[in-house]
């Protein structure tokens, strides 16, 4: 209790000195919401914004009637998404009718992509800010609440957000996102990410180290470190000359104590390294998991999507990793009904998921983003109701894929890393194992969050497996 005093305290006075640095004449007494959306580098993305909006004063709050400032970190990588923003900020019209002083900010990837043009469309918008500009907060709020409309999508090539201490939102105090890079290089054709994300750019390897430490210090026992292309992480010290590369920062975070799990997130099947897989192999720490994603397993579709491998390669991809790792758990991302689409490439992709048995997938159909290659090149010619079948299709045969990997874990026994009750019951623990499959057993009164348990599997469904304590 009393160390956690003196955190807030101290992240006050480091509030006293952000709001001299700013221009902000003084620190702002109110609450703020913020609501994330989308992809894990999003609520990382809301952590960092946290930081700044306490640093100046602000409280954080979970009723959105109490707060002054009503941020929205949003996605735009499908249609959907944003339909889901455009919704969610009409929830917000009576509320502002009421309360004239309330503020209401888009950040992220829909603010990028949108920019001035949110404004017009959405009235109740009087902030946009895009996810390289959240240093520019303290400004804008205070442009908005001077009565003017305040936007900065400004994209840059060195921002990583380095020096800003995270904080950390809707935390178990035991798992945690460390942002490692930002934006993407890669410009798969069906994708928004590199014009809302711009350009990738590494983080300062010694303040990843710094963040994962003070993490474990503070009781955290897993980081997942993240990225759109984590395995093209590079960073070149300035002073000493020295470069470093992913496996090189695995190995460095893996150091701090065997006691600290460490995971990632994405990784590109062409990017991906033997030193990577190495290190997994070699450390114990490292979780046995790789999300690897497939988007298509046939060549022609892969090509028009700037995948840059084919099916085989990937295959072999696979191959490679259980070598090096053969309890690896794998899973992939997959795009239904991309632009020309034929019956038998999508039966391609169902053959490679034979192939490959995923524990688990993210299965999507193809949505035009406006923009993007695909959209300036290809025509979105599948019908939805083709899409959505492919999807299905796609969706029972991973289902079936998720229960046998599943069952072949009965009767073996795991490391489990304890994250706290189970949703449904304080009698039961919730935690993961290395592969990062979800296991649930009786409450051990000696142990709690944060502790390691060895947890041998006796049942299972499609989506969680079932055990008890040794
Ligand atoms: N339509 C459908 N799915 C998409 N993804 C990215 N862009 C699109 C799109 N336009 C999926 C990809 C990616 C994941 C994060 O989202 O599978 O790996
Ligand atoms: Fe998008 Fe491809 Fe970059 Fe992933 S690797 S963020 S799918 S462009």
């Amino acid at each position: 209790m009393i160390a956690e005093t003196l955190v807030q305290h101290d992240e006050k006075r480091q509030g006293e000195a952000f709001y001299k640095e700013t221009k902000i004449s003084k620190p702002i007494e109110g609450f703020y919401y913020l609501e994330s959306y989308g992809c894990a580098m999003n609520f990382s993305d809301s952590e960092i914004v946290a930081s700044i909006l306490e640093n100046m004063g602000f409280t954080s709050t979970k009723n959105v009637a109490d707060a002054s400032l009503i941020f929205l970190n949003t996605c735009s990588i499908r249609d959907k998404a944003e339909q889901t923003i455009r919704q969610r900020l009409a929830d917000f019209k009576t509320l502002k009718k009421t309360k004239p002083q309330l503020k209401i900010g888009i950040l992220g990837c829909m603010a990028e992509r949108l920019k001035e043009q949110l404004l017009a469309e959405e009235k109740l918008v009087d902030i946009v800010v895009g996810p390289d500009a959240y240093r520019n907060l303290p400004s804008l709020i205070e442009e908005s609440e001077a009565g003017n409309k305040a936007v900065n999508v400004i994209l840059s090539r060195e921002e990583t957000y380095n020096d800003i201490i995270p904080f950390r939102l809707n935390t178990n105090g035991i798992t945690a996102f460390i942002s490692i890079m930002r934006g993407c290089n890669n410009m798969c054709s069906f994708c928004v990410v590199p014009f809302t994300r711009g350009r990738e750019r590494s983080r300062d390897i010694a303040s990843i180290v710094n963040e994962a430490s003070q993490l474990f210090e503070q009781g955290y026992r897993e980081i997942t470190l993240l990225g759109q292309n984590v395995d093209s992480y590079f960073y070149v010290d300035n002073e000493t000359g020295k470069s470093f590369n992913f496996a090189t920062l695995l190995v460095a975070v893996a150091q701090i104590s065997p006691l600290l799990r460490i995971r990632f997130s994405t990784s590109h099947p062409k990017d991906i390294t033997d030193d990577v897989l190495n290190a997994i192999a070699t450390y114990p720490n490292i979780c046995k998991y790789i999300h690897l994603p497939l988007q298509s397993g046939n060549n022609r579709i892969l090509q028009i999507m700037n995948r840059q491998y084919s099916a085989e390669w990937y295959l072999n991809k696979v191959k490679t990793i259980r070598q090096y790792i053969p309890d690896c758990g794998i899973s992939a991302d997959i795009i239904c009904g991309f632009c020309s689409e034929t019956e038998l490439e999508h039966q391609d992709t169902l053959k490679v998921m034979t192939a490959v048995q995923y524990d688990m997938s993210y299965m999507f159909y193809y949505s035009e983003r406006p923009g993007t290659l695909a959209a300036r090149r290809f025509k979105d010619d599948i019908p939805v109701e083709i899409k959505k079948r492919r999807l299905n299709e796609v969706i029972q045969l991973q289902n079936q894929h998720s229960l046998i990997k599943n069952q072949a874990d009965i009767g073996k026994s795991f490391e489990v890393l304890i994250e706290g009750f189970s949703k449904k019951s304080d009698q039961y623990f919730m935690g993961r194992n290395s592969q990062n499959k979800v296991i649930i057993f009786p409450v051990d009164n000696l142990m709690r969050a944060g502790d390691y348990a060895q947890v041998k599997v006796n049942d299972c469904t499609q989506a969680t497996l079932f055990g008890t304590i040794q």
